[in-house]
């Protein structure tokens, strides 16, 4: 019986999931509207796949949601902590609260031994002190006992992540620990046994632990903007970076997946992560260390601004100190999430670059297949479209800034005949350039 305490991107995944797997799950939340869509078999966001296993999960009886601690601490014997934590107000480092309290509120409820696992992106140090608001406020002689367990799951991929991870981290200090945790993803290794795959199972102490999840998306974040400072190279040498991705990929040792040059990395991990881990390396002394993460950073936003000065020069304006006066120039934004198949825009490109367009005076109109309703409440002030062809119309510019299959697979010889002006950047080199030129566009790609 196991509980997932925070069901965000994260947590709900994992209910919806693991009671697929044939656990008896319960998933928790403070948040009642969020529990009851849930309950109701709504996923509050879009990740394809789930709403199917939700409601299939439900109906088993293996899945409910709930919003009481009593309710969780009674039923499960391993939870997991999958609550939020964001960069802090002010600084760079991870908020803990939504930790500390989940963690808190449950063990005060406990009434017999249970595992509590921390799967939320956390900075290193962060178990052993939950090991001890543990020690604070359970009945110490129930034996309950804290493990850390990093979670990879990609949205859009999320439910495969889950079910077919590439991995297993489990951080434990005792044998019982490992045995519970062992047995609370026993369902994914007879999967993987089932379909003769192997997943493959580190077991290590809370320090690394902690540190692998940071160090993947570190890994991760380094790799995309390495990719994009060689786009900034070629964008003033003449080269072409997606050539140059290829080349380099074919190489084992480097790989060709993330090395997509564009608009740079956003969502809700990558940016704070890497931020948090500086802000904790710095803490223990280690600052100097992770001192590159900060470049990694500079060239991602930097990619930002690179779309803004394409636009400007594309449309004819000059840039004063304080930027491009783009006034008068309406441009179409395709995209709003921070990455396709995706309703997520926490840190997204795609927007931060549309509400910059708008900034410098442009007429800006957005569309995005999923992200609408997300993108309006963080920017408020910028135009929706609710179709492709409602955000083209009489646009003298188009942007794309996420590369949904609806952008890609776009004809553009037929949204040709929409527009003021056949101009397009493409943010994430996702288009099919030769055909767009032939469509008489003016195509402008990154570091290309
Ligand atoms: C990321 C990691 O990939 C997961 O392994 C991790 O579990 C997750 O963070 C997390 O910490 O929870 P996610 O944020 O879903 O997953 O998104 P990614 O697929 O990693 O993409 C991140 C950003 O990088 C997106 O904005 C994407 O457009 C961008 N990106 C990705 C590039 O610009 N180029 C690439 O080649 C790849």
């Amino acid at each position: 019986r196991l509980s997932f305490l925070g069901t965000g991107y994260l947590g709900a995944t994992y209910a919806i999931c693991f009671a697929e797997l044939g656990y008896e799950v319960v998933g928790f939340d403070v948040d009642e509207a969020k529990i009851a869509k849930l309950a109701g078999g709504q996923v509050p966001f879009h990740e394809p796949g789930l709403d199917e296993l939700l409601r299939a999960n439900l109906a088993s009886g293996r899945l409910r949601f709930c919003t009481s601690y009593e309710e969780v601490a009674d039923f499960a014997d391993v939870h997991f902590i999958c609550v939020g934590t964001p960069q802090r107000a002010e600084g760079m480092g991870a908020d803990l609260t939504f930790v500390e309290t989940s963690v808190t509120r449950l063990a005060a409820r406990l009434r017999r031994r249970a595992l509590i696992v921390g799967k939320s992106t956390v900075p290193v140090g962060t178990a052993e002190w939950v090991e001890q608001l543990v020690a604070r406020h359970a009945d110490a002689g129930l034996g309950v006992e804290v493990a850390w367990s990093p979670e990879f799951l990609q949205e859009g991929f999320a439910v495969e992540d889950v079910l077919r991870p590439n991995r297993i981290v489990v951080g434990v200090r005792t044998e019982w620990a490992n045995a519970m945790l062992y047995a609370a993803h026993k369902g994914v290794f007879d999967l993987a046994a089932a379909e003769d795959r192997e997943v493959p199972l580190v077991v290590t102490d809370f320090a690394t632990a902690e540190l692998v999840k940071v160090a993947a998306n570190a890994f991760l974040a380094t790799k995309i903007s390495f990719i994009n400072a060689m786009a900034e190279v070629c964008e003033v040498a003449g080269g072409d970076v997606t050539q140059l991705a290829k080349s380099i990929g074919y190489d084992p040792r480097i790989g060709n997946r993330f090395l997509q040059a564009g608009v740079g990395f956003g969502g809700g991990c990558l940016p704070k992560d890497i931020r948090a881990f500086q802000a904790r390396a710095q803490e223990l002394g280690a600052g100097e260390a992770l001192r590159f993460l900060h470049e990694v950073d500079l060239v991602n936003t930097r990619r930002r601004a690179r779309v803004l000065g394409l636009a400007a020069r594309l449309l004819g304006r000059r840039s004063g100190p304080a930027g491009p006066d783009l006034s008068g120039t309406r441009i179409a934004v395709l995209g709003a999430a921070f990455k396709p198949n995706s309703d997520d825009v926490r840190d997204s490109p795609a927007l931060a670059i549309a509400a910059a367009l708008a900034k410098a005076g442009a007429e800006v109109r957005v569309y995005d297949p999923q992200a609408i309703e997300n993108a309006r409440r963080v920017a408020p002030q910028l135009t929706y479209s609710l179709s492709l062809d409602g955000c083209l119309a009489g646009a003298d510019l188009v942007c794309v800034l996420t590369e949904w299959a609806e952008f890609r697979n776009a004809d553009p010889q037929a949204l040709g005949a929409l527009v003021a002006g056949k101009l397009v950047i493409d943010g994430r080199n996702c288009l099919d350039e030769p055909l767009w030129t032939a469509a008489g566009w003016t195509y402008r790609g990154m570091g290309r």
